[in-house]
């Protein structure tokens, strides 16, 4: 077996096979989800809420995420990992942008990143594609920018239709090899999928993508407050199992059962 590339998933639309991304920030969750077949990881900014704690994704830094970055490159073998890039790390322009994946590239090991923005960002693009990183763009609802959509709003609504599909252009246009289409209504996404020659990959976005992503602490029930959207769908209680495993835990210390003779040297 080897690494998934860029063109495994173009190949794969061409067939007309979907797949399924996951979001992963540490080694175990990534070598189960590689053994498990997921062809594309992505160490999202995510990370901000689902591993830091923040309220936002705003303040997660290169600095925090390229750590993240090695580990699930480290943990892998088959998946390709996508380096997202954090909020402040590529609005500067192509230069900036160029930058900074050069150094998710170098430092984090990953095999592509993600940026959020579809018109404003082709310029971006254009210059990591140029310089040989495999891009993904995302577009529709993009969280780093919920201060001037006034909150988590489904994008694309009636007329609105046009900006999405001008913005999925622009960014397969400018080189991008997969697109992230997050909270657009289903028939945007379905027009989108049919209309680029890359892959679409739905969050919110309905059943007509080429592929679909969830965070994992979503998807397996870890996360349990805060708001949940109307997309997730949870295949596990993750929350539950480790809640019942801490208060089995922490009852045996108090009660001696354990340790037992046979944890005992
Ligand atoms: O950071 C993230 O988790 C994401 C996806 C869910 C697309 O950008
Ligand atoms: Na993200």
């Amino acid at each position: 077996t080897r690494r998934v590339r860029t063109r495994d998933l173009h190949l794969a639309k061409e067939r007309g096979e979907k797949w399924a991304m996951l979001t992963s920030y540490d080694q175990y969750t990534a070598g189960i989800f590689d053994e498990a077949g997921i062809p594309v990881l992505l160490v999202g900014d995510s990370a901000a809420n689902n591993v830091f704690g923040y309220p936002t994704t705003l303040p997660v830094t290169v600095d925090e995420l390229i750590p993240l970055v090695r580990a699930v490159v480290g943990a892998t073998s088959r998946s390709l990992v996508v380096a997202d890039l954090p909020f402040g790390s590529y609005e500067e322009g192509p230069t900036q942008a160029l930058r900074t994946a050069v150094r998710f590239m170098k430092e984090g090991g990953s095999h592509a990143v993600k940026l959020e923005g579809g018109r404003r960002t082709a310029p971006a693009i254009e210059a990591m594609t140029a310089a040989g990183i495999p891009v993904m763009a995302h577009i529709g609802f993009t969280p780093q920018s919920e201060h001037v959509f006034g909150g988590y709003r489904v994008q694309g609504r009636g007329d609105a239709a046009d900006e999405v599909i001008a913005d999925a252009e622009a960014v397969v246009r400018a080189g991008a090899f997969a697109v992230v289409l997050e909270m657009v209504p289903g028939d945007v996404a379905k027009r989108i999928t049919h209309d680029v020659p890359v892959p679409t990959i739905g969050i919110g976005a309905g059943p007509h993508t080429d592929a679909q992503v969830l965070v994992w602490q979503d998807m397996a029930g870890l996360r349990t407050g805060g708001h949940m959207p109307r997309f997730v769908k949870r295949y596990a209680d993750l929350a539950g199992v480790l809640r019942e495993a801490t208060t089995r835990y922490a009852e045996e210390v108090r009660d001696g059962a354990f340790p037992g003779p046979e944890h005992t040297f």
